[in-house]
């Protein structure tokens, strides 16, 4: 056996006649493409060339294949002409390897993808191993490109049209059992075997491969594209689709592939990468890629020990407590769920077992898994069963004596170390330690209402929160496959804090005669997933009007709360939950605008006079800037460390559209002399308090400071998503 080494990433081995080339990054991280890797593997593809082997393997290390391509290399690109010259060099590569005379297989273990399923996908073979952390996918849509390196002319070559368009258009990734059930890969095997039967493929020669006949009618006719191509374009337009320019160019240049025959159309592709790169949604979807890389390993970075939990109790099993408890199940942590009401525990085991029947009907789990999950969460309705629990989280009623005695209760029971955690939404956390024998291991864990759905947890350090308390806290969040921000106790936290003044905007629009449609169509044109009218009945007026009222008395001089919160509140009028809001309800379904709620507006004097009607800019500018204004003062005060991780709270805690990156990266964008100028026309025309959200831009505007300006390093390593 001999060896070749092109520089730090890639080597080559004979093995008897096949050639082996070896994939991995020097540091022991995912290998990745980027200039350096790019360059090794041009030279030994010639090697490999020039030698005329009668096989060739590629395979990556114990580790994994190939992550993808380095993020900070498309982050670097500016203009459509670089980007496209990236994808030809990619295609040119690829095609060098899909050309080569010799059987070639690519041997696949751990993460497979991006650029690293490109590559694949231009060999003869893909083996797999069955372990789970292997996973196949295109995940470029994700970052508001398209696979640019041949993913969109051979994915639906190999596995059919409408499969290779849901993989990346979904920016899905796939185990081995179901890449193997979609075709995309040849065979699975155990992680020993896979060099051996990587070796043994070889000897099967170059495969002949067919599809079905109803695929190969959708993929290769026109009338069969043409159908698909219906069916796709429908769901694209729909919702916040339509910001998005990547999912109807990955069509596009899919649909131009196939209907140039066998060779393919690279040229579209590259491009369509090339306009999709440059793109300022592509810039801001990479940035808070890195972010939410960031936000992973918070605990990484406040204490690298910190071990993870495996036995919880969660007090509370209402909304947030038995959501809480079933991804608790889910993620393999042992769960005693604790309530008063056994029909809360009984509500919340049923809701577990609805969702795990669910992903068992579709096949995502399998019986014994089903079991497991349900025999990790336990239900009881009192205090006790908390011996060897690492954490007791709390998500009772709002209440602090409520809490405090929860937590006097857990803390004469479980040992010193055992983490405790709120999920207060406004309660302070220093009045709730008081008394509490080492307040140092209490951390607020504020998660989002659903918690199996929504990806933010803010981890909040009061006090006398300890770094390895609340490393602990954010390893559990990223555990249940959260991401934790770090957030300075203040009264709303980060995220309702900077909601507050949006939701109190469209109340006063409202107020002053700008219709429910009107105000929330704006919202959702400008992306977000709902308007503000419908988001306050999803939350509920009586938990908005008790929310508001704690931040109206934190920062009376701009969050005094319409007195409409607590009247729709007395009426009864909550929202969904009582099928009467600002809209109406049927079978859980919004209907029209509800005039009850309407005439409670005129009937108890809200109603009042403006002396401009807002046309949409006004509107979209009165919701959005005083959130501006108040997550700079957020930054400010330093209740968030830095505008990045500002942008991914508000993007993954309320929908801010993740293709405008966020809030500061928006005004930013529009720049703050622009947004200074808008807050102070628009507190002459409506309300004088935005003047205040002026003179905080105002601020930022002339201050020298940047140390709240801290973004990603561009040197930071960084993989594909
Ligand atoms: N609902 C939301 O959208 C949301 C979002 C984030 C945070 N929170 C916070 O989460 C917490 C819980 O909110 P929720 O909406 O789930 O409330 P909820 O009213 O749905 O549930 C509270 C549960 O606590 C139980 N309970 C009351 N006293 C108890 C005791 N002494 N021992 C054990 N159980 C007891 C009740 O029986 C009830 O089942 C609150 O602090 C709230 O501010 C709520």
């Amino acid at each position: 056996m001999s060896g070749e080494s092109f520089g730090d990433w890639v080597t080559l081995e004979d093995q008897g006649g096949v050639l082996l080339l070896r994939l991995a990054d020097p540091s022991g991280n995912y290998f990745v493409f980027n200039a350096a890797s790019v360059e090794e593997l041009e030279k030994a593809i010639s090697a490999i060339e020039s030698r005329g082997p009668k096989g060739l393997v590629v395979i990556g290390t114990e580790r994994g294949f190939i992550a993808g391509a380095d993020v900070n290399m498309l982050l670097a690109v500016d203009n459509e002409k670089s980007a496209a010259e990236m994808s030809r060099r990619g295609h040119a590569l690829f095609g060098r390897l899909a050309r080569l005379a010799c059987p070639t297989v690519a041997a696949i273990h751990g993460p497979c993808l991006g650029g690293g399923l490109e590559l694949a996908l231009s060999l003869d073979w893909r083996i797999a191993t069955k372990a789970k952390e292997t996973k196949l996918g295109l995940p470029e849509v994700r970052l508001g490109i398209l696979p640019g390196w041949g993913g969109t002319q051979r994915l639906p070559r190999l596995v059919g049209l409408p499969n290779a368009l849901d993989m990346m258009l979904k920016g899905s990734q796939l185990d081995g059992s179901r890449a193997l059930k979609r075709k995309l890969i040849d065979r699975l095997v155990p992680k020993e075997w896979l060099l051996d039967k990587a070796i043994e493929q070889v000897s099967r020669g170059k495969p002949r491969r067919k599809l079905p006949p109803i695929v190969r009618f959708l993929s290769f006719t026109g009338i069969g594209r043409g159908i698909v191509r219906r069916k796709v374009e429908k769901t694209l337009s729909a919702g916040q689709g339509r910001f998005f320019a990547a999912p109807p160019q990955i069509l596009d240049v899919t649909l131009r592939g196939l209907a140039a025959g066998p060779a393919g159309d690279f040229e579209a592709e590259a491009i369509g990468l090339g306009k999709l790169t440059a793109s300022a949604t592509c810039k801001n979807l990479i940035r808070l890629f890195l972010e939410s890389e960031k936000a992973r390993k918070l605990s990484r970075d406040l204490d690298p020990s910190a071990p993870a939990v495996q036995r919880a109790v969660v007090v509370g099993a209402g909304v947030m407590g038995a959501g809480i408890a079933g991804v608790m199940a889910k993620r393999g942590i042992h769960t005693r769920l604790v309530d008063l009401s056994a029909e809360a525990l009984s509500r919340a085991v049923g809701r577990l077992g609805k969702a795990m029947r669910k992903s068992l009907k579709r096949r995502q789990i399998k019986p014994h898994e089903y079991q497991a999950t349900m025999d990790r969460l336990t239900a009881s309705t009192k205090l006790a069963g908390f011996t060897g629990a690492d954490v007791v989280l709390e998500a009772v009623a709002e209440n602090m004596d409520l809490k405090r005695k929860i937590f006097g209760d857990a803390a004469s029971r479980v040992s010193h170390g055992t983490l405790l955690c709120t999920n207060t939404s406004s309660l302070p956390l220093s009045e709730m330690a008081e008394g509490l024998p080492h307040p140092d291991r209490l951390v607020g864990l504020h998660f989002f209402n659903p918690p199996e759905k929504m990806p933010l947890v803010e981890v909040i350090r009061y006090e006398h929160s300890s770094d390895t308390a609340l490393a602990r806290a954010a390893r559990l969040a990223a555990d249940l496959g959260k991401f934790p921000v770090l957030v300075r106790e203040c009264a709303g936290f980060l995220v309702n804090r900077c909601l507050s003044p949006y939701l109190g905007q469209a109340v006063l629009l409202l107020e002053e005669g700008v219709t429910v449609e009107r105000i929330d169509e704006v919202a959702t044109d400008f992306g977000m997933p709902m308007g503000p009218l419908h988001l306050l009945d999803v939350v509920g007026w009586d938990v908005a009007a008790s929310v508001c009222r704690v931040m109206g008395d934190a920062f009376p001089e701009r969050m005094e709360p319409s007195g409409y919160f607590d009247a729709m509140r007395d009426a009864g009028l909550l929202g969904e939950k009582s099928r009467s809001g600002i809209y109406r309800y049927e079978k859980g379904k919004k209907q029209g605008v509800n005039g009850t709620a309407l005439a409670l507006l005129r009937d108890k004097g809200f109603t009042r006079s403006s002396a401009a009607t807002p046309d949409a800019a006004d509107i979209r500018d009165r919701l959005l800037l005083p959130l501006v204004a108040e997550a700079y003062r957020c930054l400010d005060e330093g209740i968030v460390d830095s505008e990045g991780q500002c942008d991914l709270a508000m993007v993954m805690g309320i929908g801010f559209p993740p293709h405008l990156g966020g809030p500061i990266t928006w005004a930013q964008a529009r720049s703050l002399d622009e947004v200074e100028g808008r807050l102070q026309i628009l507190s002459g025309r409506y309300d004088q308090r935005l003047a205040q959200a002026a003179r905080v831009i105002e601020a930022v505007r002339t201050s020298d400071t940047t140390a709240s300006k801290e973004s990603v390093s561009a040197s930071e390593p960084a993989r594909h998503a």
